[in-house]
């Protein structure tokens, strides 16, 4: 099947090379970003052109083939995940062991994840809506000097996105993964803003900060990769300064083979977040296109929370 090739204005050349390709190689999922970018011109534009660009940086010309193709192995991973998962009625996974086994070993894998994970950043529309919700509810409102711990930080896309819509705001990322830690590193320089993003290796659940607290706490899609989230709450409400703000996503009845704590509802992650040290002022919930024939709605939720000022707010 061909499909006529479609130029958008607002698309910088190397996202419009990267798109060329996935129409190109992987026509069944091009319908839905075709659409997406449609609904979305200078959204879309805004992650992609920059973060596409970073990608290019990072890996010369075969950007388009690594990004590309990462994107449609995880999206038919994704997307088998979640149909055994309406069967099941449960993720697969319990454990960090299994997914260590099935997901972190294995090489293989991995290489088409990483880089499936930053793809849905600008390929999914429920992403953008997340996307545009931390840049008007956190990233707007962070102190011009002030600083933001990261935990689960992977390609790094948040702080370096934040770092380059602010001027003087410096981040520190942690991530488990140390080619997760490398790959950031090396998209804060292609991005210029590497005198202000630092990345580093380490468990975010054993975090502990010398010194002053952050002004600001930043968590993307982690929750749901541990078996005790509150956990990584905890770790967020103290080291960030009581009234600081932070910014935190979570999956919620979303299978992927690394998904752990299965969170049922928003309301889950909002008491979870109140009963750990957080006050939730505002929040957004993602979903992609519903189809009442499926017994769970994949959706992400993304909150703008507070650390707590006193014992109850
Ligand atoms: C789904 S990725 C999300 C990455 C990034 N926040 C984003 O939204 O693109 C989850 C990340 O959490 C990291 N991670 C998993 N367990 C962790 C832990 N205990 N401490 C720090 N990072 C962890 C993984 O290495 C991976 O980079």
């Amino acid at each position: 099947m061909t499909i006529a090739p479609t130029h958008f204005e607002t698309v910088g050349a190397e996202a419009q090379t990267l798109l060329d390709y996935i129409r190109d190689e992987y026509p069944a999922s091009w319908r839905i970003i075709e659409a997406n970018i449609g609904r979305n011109p200078h959204l879309f534009a805004d992650i992609a052109n920059r973060a596409v660009g970073w990608a290019s940086s990072h890996f010369g010309p075969s950007y388009v083939q690594i990004l590309g193709d990462g994107y449609a192995h995880f999206l038919t991973d994704v997307n088998r995940e979640q149909l055994s998962y309406d069967k099941r009625g449960s993720y697969r996974n319990r454990s960090y062991d299994d997914v260590y086994k099935d997901v972190y070993d294995n090489d293989q894998y991995m290489q088409y994840y990483n880089w499936g994970v930053f793809a849905t950043t600008f390929l999914w529309e429920h992403h953008l809506r997340i996307y545009q919700f931390f840049i008007q509810a956190f990233v707007n409102h962070l102190q011009p000097d002030g600083n933001v711990i990261e935990l689960g930080s992977g390609s790094g896309i948040w702080s370096s996105l934040a770092a380059s819509k602010t001027s003087g705001t410096t981040f520190t990322g942690i991530d488990i993964s140390k080619s997760a830690v490398a790959v950031a590193t090396s998209l804060s320089q292609a991005a210029g803003v590497d005198s202000r993003c630092t990345f580093k290796f380490g468990n975010a659940l054993e975090f502990v900060h010398e010194g002053e607290r952050f002004n600001a706490g930043l968590s993307c899609f982690l929750m749901e990769h541990l078996e005790a989230p509150q956990m990584l709450i905890r770790k967020l409400a103290e080291s960030v300064v009581p009234g600081g703000i932070i910014f935190l996503t979570a999956a919620i009845t979303a299978a992927e083979v690394d998904h752990i704590y299965e969170f049922r509802s928003e309301g889950d992650v909002v008491a979870m977040l109140e009963s750990n040290g957080l006050r939730v002022v505002k929040l957004l919930s993602a979903t992609p296109q519903a189809d009442v024939r499926r017994r769970f709605l994949p959706r992400s939720v993304a909150v703008l929370a507070q650390v707590k000022q006193t014992a109850e707010w």
